[in-house]
């Protein structure tokens, strides 16, 4: 089976006693976690040495930096590179979220070179994609993903994809309580995995975690997860509630 994952993205929200006190209440309740079956926090850089002492004896449950920098050290003031996250002994990293898309000017390109500093140090890529409510409305949200993965992922090996999670969230969806369907995520999660199948054959199609984000909540995560091509979540505002995201977590497959 894929590996399923409930990854909290916690943005840029809580102080650092809020925080530690959100994964004391979560991690204080045990989940049935396996290797095919992970947590992640996506937590703010000021935050991530705290959170990654909180987790170190929790297996399956991993902490994410929510950005890094495309270089591994030099003069860029108040960028983290992937080098201090394996320093720290952070798995993952947040790629490419819409937010630094829309409000930093990330582009395709910059996100490719950012992929493979990160996979270059043993650090997990969570790529977010996903299209805006206009694209979405125009009917070209299939065009639009392709777009983002070709340019920031095809020039991967396939052992190199294979490492890389990736999150379909549609911006008009994240944080404006309006989730996609279940169906619209399944439409969508199966159209990627398609298109990664063509480039690079369907046993690494297979293989490859896809997460939904965008308005999930307790109440919904059950029906989003249990879609086939849907491989768990990358969520928001309900990731600051401990009873919200437990429910998530047990929601996965
Ligand atoms: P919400 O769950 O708040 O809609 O945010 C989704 C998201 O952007 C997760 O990265």
């Amino acid at each position: 089976m894929r590996k399923q994952i409930a990854a909290a993205n916690w943005k840029m929200n809580l102080t650092i006693t809020e925080g530690q006190q959100l994964l004391d209440q979560l991690l204080s309740h045990s989940y049935d976690l396996n290797e095919n079956r992970q947590v992640v926090f996506a937590v703010p850089a000021p935050y991530l040495a705290m959170a990654q002492a909180a987790v170190s004896e929790k297996k399956h449950i991993h902490i994410a930096a929510q950005n890094c920098y495309n270089k591994k050290s030099g003069a860029y003031t108040g960028e983290t590179s992937v080098v201090m996250l394996n320093s720290l002994g952070i798995t993952h990293v947040v790629l490419g979220h819409s937010e630094r898309r829309e409000y930093f000017q990330e582009s395709n390109q910059f996100l490719a070179e950012k992929v493979n500093i990160a996979l270059e140090h043993q650090i997990t890529p969570i790529f977010c994609c996903g299209e805006p409510l206009q694209i979405r409305e125009a009917g070209t949200q299939n065009e639009f993903v392709a777009k983002q993965l070709e340019e920031s992922l095809y020039h991967l090996s396939a052992d190199e994809l294979k490492k890389v999670v990736i999150a379909y969230e549609p911006i008009w969806a994240i944080g404006t309580g309006k989730t996609a369907t279940s169906e619209q995520a399944q439409e969508m999660h199966a159209y990627i995995r398609q298109q990664l199948a063509a480039k690079y054959g369907d046993a690494v199609a297979q293989e490859i975690t896809i997460l939904y984000g965008g308005s999930v909540k307790a109440s919904n995560a059950q029906e989003l997860f249990s879609q086939p091509d849907v491989d768990g979540g990358l969520v928001g505002g309900a990731s600051l509630i401990a009873d919200e995201f437990k429910v998530i977590i047990d929601s996965l497959k």
